[in-house]
C-alpha cells in the first residue's frame, strides 16, 4: 500500500507480513479477492498475480476505475469529517474495511474529534493480517477489528457491542461494499437490520458503483470480474442505490455521484467515478 494513494508507484511483492494471526490464516492467492483488487487499482502491494490480472481486466474495460476508487476514497473521508464535526458523531462502524491505505475512517475520525471510537468488519484474511496497524487504540479513540461477513449481522452488532455504545448514535458506513449481495441475498434486508440496531440520530453512509453511469463500460467490466474475481458484484442504478436510504433523511446533496458529495475543491469535483453516494439520518 502506498501511504499517499498515488497510482501505480508501488512495486507488487507476494509476500504478506506476518502479524501474529498468522497462523490460522489461509489465503488464496490463485483466485482474485476484491481487496486487493483494490488495493491494486489504487497503487498498493498487497496483491498477488490473479488480482493484478483481474485489475487489468477492469482496466481495459473501464479506465477511468483507477479514478472512481481513489474518488471513492476521498468520498468516505469527506463523509467521516462530516458525520465527526459536524453531525457530533462519536462512534463508527465501517463494514468492509479494506486493506489500510491513506485516511483510514479511524484517523479521519479521530483526528476531526478525539475521542471518536471506531469498528471496523472485513472478512478478507489479508486484511485480517493488516488489523493490528487499524488497532490503535489511545487517548485519540478507541478502535476495534471484527473478522466477520457482512451477511452475518447478528454477529457484527454482538460483537461491535463490546466497543460501542449502542444506546447512543452510530455511524453505519457501507462504503463500495453492498455490490458483492446480489439480489437474491437480499441487501436491503441487511442494511435495515443494522439500522434497526442503532437509535434516533444515527447515520447511514453507502457508496456504490453505478449501473446506469458510463452505462456500457461499467456492464463490461462488471462481466470481467465476475468472471475473475471471488466476490461477484452487481452494479445498481440511482433508484436501487436510493433504496438505502427509505426511512431516513438525506443529508444536503442527498444522493449523489461521490466526487460531488461536497467536494473540497474543483478538481475533486471533476473526477471520474462512477458510484453514487450518500449520507442518510435516522429521524
Ligand atoms: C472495494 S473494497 C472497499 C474498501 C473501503 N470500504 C473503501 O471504500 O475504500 C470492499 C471491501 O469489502 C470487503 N467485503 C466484501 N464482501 C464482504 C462481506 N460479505 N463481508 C465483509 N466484508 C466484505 C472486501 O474484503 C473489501 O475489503
Amino acid at each position: 500500500m502506498t501511504s499517499d494513494g498515488t497510482p501505480g508507484t508501488a512495486e507488487p511483492h507476494e509476500g504478506i507480513p506476518p502479524t501474529g494471526h498468522g497462523a490460522a490464516l489461509s489465503i488464496d492467492t490463485s483466485v482474485a479477492h476484491v481487496a486487493r483488487v483494490y488495493d491494486y487499482w489504487l497503487g498498493g502491494k498487497d496483491n498477488f498475480a490473479a488480482d493484478r490480472r483481474a485489475g487489468e481486466q477492469a482496466i481495459q474495460a473501464y479506465p477511468d476505475i483507477v479514478y472512481s476508487v481513489r474518488a471513492n476514497r476521498a468520498f468516505l473521508a469527506r463523509t467521516v469529517r462530516y458525520l465527526a464535526k459536524d453531525a457530533g458523531i462519536r462512534q463508527f462502524l465501517d463494514i468492509g474495511t479494506g486493506i489500510p491505505t491513506a485516511n483510514n475512517t479511524h484517523e479521519v475520525a479521530q483526528s476531526a474529534t478525539p475521542g471518536s471510537n471506531v469498528v471496523y468488519v472485513d472478512n478478507d484474511p489479508v486484511v485480517l493480517t493488516h488489523a493490528r496497524a487499524l488497532l490503535v487504540s489511545d487517548e485519540r479513540g478507541r478502535t476495534n477489528y471484527i473478522d466477520a461477513d457482512l451477511r452475518d449481522t447478528g454477529r457484527i452488532l454482538a460483537e461491535a457491542a463490546l466497543t460501542l455504545d449502542f444506546s447512543q448514535p452510530v455511524a453505519i458506513m457501507l462504503m463500495a461494499i453492498l455490490q458483492h449481495i446480489d439480489e437474491t441475498e437480499d441487501p436491503y434486508a441487511i442494511v435495515d437490520s443494522l439500522l434497526a440496531a442503532v437509535p434516533p440520530g444515527s447515520y447511514l453512509a453507502i457508496s456504490h458503483p453505478a449501473a446506469d453511469i458510463e452505462t456500457e463500460a461499467m456492464a463490461q467490466m462488471a462481466e470481467r470480474l465476475n468472471k475473475l474475481m471471488a466476490e461477484k458484484v452487481t452494479f445498481r442504478t440511482r433508484p436501487q442505490v436510493a433504496r438505502f436510504f427509505d426511512g431516513l433523511e438525506l443529508v444536503e446533496p442527498g444522493m449523489v455521484r461521490v466526487q460531488t458529495w461536497r467536494p473540497a475543491s474543483e478538481i475533486e469535483a471533476k473526477s471520474p467515478a462512477a458510484l453514487w453516494g450518500g449520507v442518510g439520518r435516522k429521524p
